[in-house]
């Protein structure tokens, strides 16, 4: 399937390229970036993760996209879509998720690029609704969940099932944005 791009104001939305992986894999072993996750991640992991988004957005036509800013810096993260591997109670789901280089936060970059990536969701990918979560502790990425629209009932707060129970992010919050409903054009025989 054709992967599309998606536009921004400030942001191209793209598929990955081979260059990307030495600025990913250092995304994902910033232990900053990663101090909402329990891990950071070894370079392999980031070598498969790339591997796995590129495949998914091949196949589906929506998935986590690389983020470039144009004629500033070639890739600054990743936002996107990804269906959660694990079981819960709100799966199986869509999510939307993002991660973006320290250099680019504070800019309202994550809420732009997630503002597109839920209107190709709700538009061309024809998804009904979509989710986010994290852990208690990463008030930034609720800011973005917030930003974007989507609502929280704390009722569906859960405990990660791949986190021990007893860690301080083992708790996470779950958002959720629903489609606008289609406005039905009503044609008059006789009007
Ligand atoms: C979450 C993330 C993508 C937000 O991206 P962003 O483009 O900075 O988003 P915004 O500019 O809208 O800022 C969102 C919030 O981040 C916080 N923030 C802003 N600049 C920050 C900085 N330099 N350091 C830490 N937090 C900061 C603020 O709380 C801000 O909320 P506000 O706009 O109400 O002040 C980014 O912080 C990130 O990549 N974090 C690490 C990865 C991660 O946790 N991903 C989400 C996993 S679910």
């Amino acid at each position: 399937m054709m992967i599309p791009s998606l536009n921004t104001p400030r942001l191209l939305l793209r598929p990955w390229r081979p260059e990307d992986l030495a600025p990913f894999a250092a995304l994902n072993a910033d232990p900053v970036v990663m101090r909402f996750f329990p891990y950071t991640r070894s370079l392999a992991e980031s070598a498969a993760g790339m591997k796995g988004a590129m495949e998914a957005l091949a196949r589906r036509g929506w998935g986590l996209w690389a983020v470039e800013r144009p004629g500033i810096r070639p890739f600054i993260g990743f936002i996107g879509l990804s269906e959660p591997a694990f079981k819960a109670p709100f799966t199986p789901c869509i999510e939307i998720a993002w991660r973006l280089e320290q250099a680019s936060w504070g800019q309202g970059l994550a809420p732009e690029g997630a503002r597109a990536v839920l209107d190709h969701a709700f538009g061309p990918a024809g998804i009904r609704e979509v989710v986010a979560f994290t852990a208690r502790p990463n008030r930034p990425s609720i800011r973005v969940m917030e930003k974007l629209g989507m609502t929280r009932d704390p009722a569906e707060d859960f405990q990660h099932p791949l986190v021990a129970r007893d860690h301080p992010l083992s708790w996470c919050e779950l958002y959720r944005i629903r489609a606008p409903r289609k406005t039905v054009e009503l044609s008059h025989a006789d009007g």
